[in-house]
């Protein structure tokens, strides 16, 4: 089975994206380059990415995708997008739009992935929803020291203390870098 593995920046209180979806928090904090690095690093072993509509969308909007397909960052990768609306699609890119349970996508993920792992970019509540089904395995968090208040949840889940094990501890610039590895629950 591929190593499914939810990596993404997220504010100390728990935040993805403000309330307007703006990530313009994040793109201010000192060190991202060193953050960069390591994800760089990860995303080598990654063939597969896994991410909601306002996530896409926000990668449209912000990279100007439609007219600029060449800025896609992850052309090696075969990507999943979940919607249930139709959503333009990037020139050249492998991107697959699926709707529903995921449990029923995942003969798919597996077939695309190989020998190589799966990223869940997010939202938090698709990666609760890869939670439930049992096919999450690992939490990489860059927490960044802003608090926002409110915003898009990092993972709007009930996953107590003896299902999540911290596995590595890091700083890359002003964000710590943490690691937790994720034991399925009784009912995934
Ligand atoms: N800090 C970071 O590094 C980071 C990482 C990831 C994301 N983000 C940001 O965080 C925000 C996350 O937004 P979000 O919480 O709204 O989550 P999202 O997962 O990006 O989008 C949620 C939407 O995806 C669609 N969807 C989800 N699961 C589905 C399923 N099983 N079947 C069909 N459709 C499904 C639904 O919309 P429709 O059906 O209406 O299309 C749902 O409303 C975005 O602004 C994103 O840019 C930040």
């Amino acid at each position: 089975m591929p190593r499914v593995i939810y990596n993404t920046a997220t504010t100390l209180d728990g935040y993805l994206a403000d309330d307007e979806n703006s990530l313009s928090w994040l793109f201010v904090v000192a060190g991202a380059d060193e953050a960069e690095s390591a994800f760089s690093t990860f995303l080598k072993g990654i063939r597969v990415l896994v991410m909601g509509s306002t996530t896409y969308e926000w990668l449209l909007e912000h990279e100007q995708l439609v007219d600029h397909p060449e800025k896609w960052y992850y052309s090696h990768i075969v990507s999943f997008v979940l919607s249930t609306r139709t959503l333009p699609q990037v020139a050249g890119a492998d991107i697959r739009f699926r709707k529903g349970d995921v449990d029923a996508l995942w003969p798919e993920v597996i077939a695309a992935a190989g020998d190589g792992s799966v990223w869940i970019v997010g939202g938090g509540d698709l990666v609760g929803q890869f939670a439930d089904a049992g096919h999450l395995d690992e939490i990489r968090v860059s927490v960044a020291p802003v608090t926002l208040g409110s915003g898009k949840p990092l993972l709007p889940r009930r996953i107590e203390s003896d299902r999540l094990t911290l596995e590595s501890v890091a700083q890359a610039g002003q964000f710590a870098e943490l690691v937790y590895l994720v034991r399925r629950g009784s009912g995934g």
